[in-house]
């Protein structure tokens, strides 16, 4: 089948009727960035478990001041509200938390999928899915915006690098984003209440993080780069490293894979 001849379901809304309280979809078609649009509604009062899916974004926004692109229609790009109950400590398992989610929902399509720490959903060395999020000050308290992109039905032609990949590449079918949405919103709602509970949701995520038991180098917001063994996850999430002179912890920052432990 030609790329022009691959089917792309349109979202729909109909679909997202019976998600659990309090999830609500909400279908744009275009927008420039569903996380912008999530804070703006944040801002304005909106309750906790708005869900902003979109046909296309014209300026989505990536970590680390990255940009991220998708053409119309081919992916998942959606931002989900939250307003955290729980110990400002536990904030840190948020991006951990959904990352977590996406590999629980995706794991039965593609066994193999796994995080790159702190939240890239991968297969491989490839990246399958990303996930940013975004801490705003309303006047109800601090809110979270969970925004995902989740590579789905892209071609290699579609993917903006090489180390990025697709649902579609990797299993050579193409996608309905509808049910897989429900899925994903599923899985994360059902996981949610891990967030009271760190230290189980620390042995969940270790289990599943490709990182772990790796030799990497972290690129530090700071620009340093320090390279070790991940011997762990501390507490908050952050990343215990063995480097030789002894032990380094990464609160934050960009992970590369350099070797399996040996
Ligand atoms: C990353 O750099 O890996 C994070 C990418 C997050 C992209 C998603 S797409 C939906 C939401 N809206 C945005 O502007 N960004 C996030």
């Amino acid at each position: 089948m030609s790329d022009d001849a691959v089917p792309r379901p349109a979202l729909d809304p109909e679909h997202f009727v019976s998600l659990p309280r309090p999830l609500r979809v909400e279908v744009v078609d275009e927008t420039t960035s569903t996380n912008a649009l999530v804070v703006a509604r944040a801002k304005a009062g909106e309750p906790e478990g708005l869900v902003i899916v979109t046909e296309h974004q014209t300026a989505g926004r990536g970590r680390l001041d990255r940009v991220w692109e998708a053409p119309r229609g081919a992916s998942l790009t959606f931002s989900i509200l939250l307003r955290p109950d729980v110990a400002p400590a536990s904030w840190t398992w948020i991006p951990l938390l959904t990352g977590y989610a996406l590999q629980a929902a995706l794991a039965d399509r593609v066994p193999e999928v796994t995080l790159k720490w702190p939240n890239d959903v991968m297969v491989g060395e490839h990246k399958l899915a990303g996930i940013l999020v975004e801490r705003v000050e309303t006047d109800l308290g601090p809110a979270a915006v969970i925004g995902i992109g989740l590579n789905v039905n892209q071609t290699r032609d579609e993917l903006p690098t090489e180390i990025a990949t697709s649902l579609r590449i990797e299993l050579e079918e193409t996608f309905d984003r509808n049910p897989l949405l429900a899925q994903v919103l599923g899985s994360f709602r059902a996981l949610l209440p891990l967030l009271d509970q760190p230290e189980v949701l620390r042995a969940a995520y270790t289990d599943v993080c490709a990182t772990v038991g790796r030799t990497v180098d972290v690129h530090l917001p700071g620009g340093e780069t320090v390279r070790g063994e991940v011997l762990d996850l501390d507490q908050y999430g952050a990343l215990v490293l063995s480097t030789g002179d002894g032990t380094f912890t990464a609160h934050a920052g960009d992970v590369v894979h350099v070797r399996a432990a040996e």
